[in-house]
């Protein structure tokens, strides 16, 4: 007899950006001379606000557990930061902080979700959320564009069936960097709120935006909203990503006392450190957040001067987050051969689009340094398109394409 692993252990897909990353640091390690557009993380420093409380705490030499669902302070930080930023004032006893956003949402889907219950987001979608829907028992639906490009409210609307528990909107999105129109919010809001579904707005990026941009304010459209859950977390906005704290809000304190169940029987809490480092960065100077916006952007124009020198490839200018989404099926339609060719010939680690929920696209992200981001473009327009110079240099040695 062997040992068996459980059928949802064979059900749940490997990460693909972790994979890449892996495949990523070999290289690196290995001496490799690698150029990695493949990540999903701000270099930007810790805010010193965040680093004065964890010295604070490590002098204090009292590291223990915390209340549940998040320390008073950190709550009292994110209502503040949702007033701010929402206009809606919620309640100690609507707001759950978690180890990141991927907990709170993963807390919700088992809070909310039934076998069978079908949970609807847009294509391109973030990577976990089909894995994430399936490991809560739930039937994952993404709503592809017809135009290939950005998927409307009335599709979104039409993917509904009497099923559906929830729909998970990310604006601006992973991996394409597009905000949802303030029509498509409005629509969406209402026609969850009249349907009595569940609308997870995943907020991880809301403020890391370019040109001005808004991203438009679920809030102002909803009524109680207590079907409305919107996650965020410290990860993108701070690049704090190594502390692990996101939260969700919501009016339904059923819900929000559900996710806390979820919780308390599987991590119990929350890091101490990270939740006092949390909180100091949220009632910080918040000067590092427009600060991070303005190297991004700089980084966002770079890519795309880079990527208007390769021919047949299709992209839209991303309004946000670090991540851009092109179409290279010109080049191959098999997203993820095309991402392991370009890891192999050109040392350059981007992410295949089709765990996004769109083959034949690239996600590139540009939150890595400018002259990596100028280099990496070079790289891939050298490996692919044959009127570019067949020689390239790639670390100290000169390589030729053919
Ligand atoms: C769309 C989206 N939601 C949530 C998360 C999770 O963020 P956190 O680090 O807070 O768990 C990510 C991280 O990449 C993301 O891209």
């Amino acid at each position: 007899m062997t040992l068996q692993l459980s059928k949802l252990a064979g059900l749940i897909g490997d990460s693909p950006t972790l994979k890449i990353n892996a495949q990523a640091r070999a290289l690196k390690a290995a001496g490799e001379p690698l150029i990695h557009l493949g990540g999903g993380e701000p270099t930007y420093p810790a805010p010193q606000a965040a680093v004065q409380a964890i010295e604070k705490k490590a002098a204090s030499r009292k590291i223990k557990y915390t209340p549940s669902s998040g320390t008073p302070e950190l709550k009292k930080a994110v209502l503040s930061y949702t007033f701010a930023h929402y206009g809606r004032q919620y309640e100690v006893a609507d707001v759950i902080i978690s180890a990141g956003a991927k907990q709170a949402l993963y807390n919700f889907l088992l809070a909310a979700v039934d076998p069978g219950d079908e949970v609807v987001f847009p294509a391109p979608y973030w990577v976990s959320y089909p894995e994430m829907v399936r490991m809560a028992g739930g039937v994952p639906v993404a709503v592809r564009p017809a135009d290939g490009v950005m998927v409307t409210a009335q599709e979104t609307k039409a993917a509904v069936t009497p099923k559906t528990k929830a729909i998970i909107i990310n604006s601006p999105c992973n991996p394409s960097g597009q905000i949802f129109p303030e029509d498509f919010i409005r629509q969406i809001v209402q026609f969850a709120e009249k349907e009595n579904i569940f609308l997870v707005m995943d907020d991880i990026y809301h403020q890391l935006v370019f040109d001005g941009a808004q991203v438009p304010n679920p809030c102002a459209y909803a009524q109680k909203g207590e079907n409305l859950v919107i996650i965020n977390g410290v990860s993108k906005l701070y690049g704090l990503t190594g502390l692990r704290i996101g939260w969700a809000v919501c009016a339904n304190k059923d819900l929000i006392k559900a996710m806390g169940k979820m919780q308390a029987q599987s991590t119990s809490c929350n890091g101490d450190v990270s939740e006092a480092a949390a909180a100091a960065a949220l009632t910080g100077s918040q000067d590092c957040v427009q600060d991070m916006c303005s190297v991004l952007q700089a980084n966002r124009d770079a890519l795309l001067a880079e990527l208007a020198a390769i021919p047949h490839i299709k992209v839209l200018k991303p309004q946000g987050t670090f991540y851009s989404f092109a179409d290279f099926s010109y080049y191959n339609t098999d997203s993820e051969a095309l991402a392991q060719y370009l890891l192999d010939k050109a040392l350059v680690a981007v992410v295949p689009g089709k765990p996004f929920g769109l083959d034949g696209h690239l996600r590139i992200s540009f939150c890595a340094d400018r002259d990596s981001v100028v280099e990496g473009v070079r790289r891939i327009r050298w490996a692919l398109d044959k009127t570019a110079p067949n020689e390239i240099k790639i670390g100290d040695k000169l390589v030729k394409r053919d």
